[in-house]
């Protein structure tokens, strides 16, 4: 598994072109004596029967790299350049496989698992893609589970929880529009740069002020782009950020007061603001049953004491698609390393 987890890592491969990764998938199940069949492009399924009638449970992981340089100095890095595997969804594709050749040894005695071999998990929504490719019938998909390697846990430690696990994603992008000019003759201008900067302040009263203080909520601005010169007022500002919820309320609210908010500062400034808002995916909510039932299989495999709470992260997560549709769990699996530095998910270095 650590080889094939290493094959994939040195080959990462970015949302809908994990080709290379697709065929290393099909291969190996095909190996173990299963059938698998290509969905939504790379995507990968294979169904594991039992003797004896039962439910199907759905295994899901993700193939995708992100498109970013790796940094780290291990012998196995990656050796495709501006593609990395920064999230480990390369080890949750290695578990999968090896999950699949556990289930081919020692079959379960009753029902299916179905295992889904997802593409682009990252803002890419592979997981919309499988739906649609028809992951959740033929035969009808009753649970799912899913998982995440995760840097702030422990090595060894599994965490599940019940209820909210992964915050709903939206992504926004703001365009201010104003009039440009020479950078010395401000009032012959209206400067998108400074309606900017006092929209970016403003957003941040939305959590504060119109959010629910037990509820909760994030609004980044994560890009700023306006300008060429010191000199210059450019004529426009474009900003994308994301907002991250939990409740629909906090969901319906947020970009409300997003729209309002930009083009309000800006009608008061003499500018405009044009508002384009994206609802990435819903929030990633486990059912009390299926946690429970994680947490008891945890138990078996690494010990009453390593499965803890884990704790809701606002990160977001398209395994919330298939959550919206039946009962699953989605949990952490410990990955801190035991010495040394652990650099966060998405990190250059990340390993
Ligand atoms: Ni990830």
């Amino acid at each position: 598994l650590s080889a094939l987890r290493r094959d994939i890592h040195r080959h990462p491969e970015i949302g809908f072109e994990e080709h290379r990764t697709s065929t290393l998938v099909q291969t190996h199940l095909a190996s173990l004596g299963l059938e698998p069949r290509v969905l939504a492009g790379t995507g990968v399924t294979a169904l594991i029967e039992a003797d004896g009638p039962g439910k199907t449970l759905m295994l899901r992981c993700d193939l995708d790299a992100l498109p970013m340089q790796e940094e780290s100095d291990v012998s196995f890095r990656s050796r495709h350049p501006g593609a990395m595997h920064a999230c480990g969804h390369d080890l949750h594709t290695a578990i999968l496989l090896g999950t699949a050749k556990e289930l081919m040894r020692e079959k379960p005695e009753r029902g299916r698992a179905k295992l889904n071999f997802q593409p682009a998990e990252e803002g890419l929504n592979g997981a919309g893609a499988m739906i649609e490719a028809g992951i959740m019938k033929s035969p009808r998909v009753d649970a799912v589970l899913g998982y995440h390697i995760w840097q702030g846990l422990p090595l060894g430690k599994v965490g599940a929880l019940t209820g909210p696990c992964m915050a709903a994603v939206g992504r926004f992008r703001i365009t201010v529009t104003g009039k440009g000019g020479h950078a010395a003759y401000p009032h012959r201008s209206v400067d998108p740069v400074v309606v900017a900067a006092h929209i970016v302040t403003a957003l941040q009263s939305i959590v504060a002020r119109n959010v629910n203080p037990i509820d909760t909520g994030v609004v980044t601005v994560g890009q700023i782009h306006a300008g060429t010169a010191f000199n210059i007022i450019p004529p426009q500002a474009v900003m994308e950020g994301t907002v991250r919820t939990f409740s629909k309320e906090a969901g319906r609210v947020i970009p409300r007061r997003v729209r309002e908010t930009a083009t309000g500062v800006a009608r008061a400034m003499g500018a405009s603001a044009a508002v384009e808002y994206v609802h990435e995916h819903d929030a990633v909510v486990n059912d009390a049953r299926m946690a429970e039932f994680m947490r008891e299989v945890a138990r078996d495999i690494v010990g009453a004491r390593n499965v803890v709470d884990a704790e809701p992260s606002m990160g977001g997560e398209d395994h919330a698609a298939y959550q919206q549709m039946v009962p699953g769990c989605y949990s952490f699996f410990g990955a801190a390393p035991r010495k040394g530095e652990a650099f966060p998910h998405h990190h250059p270095r990340f390993n």
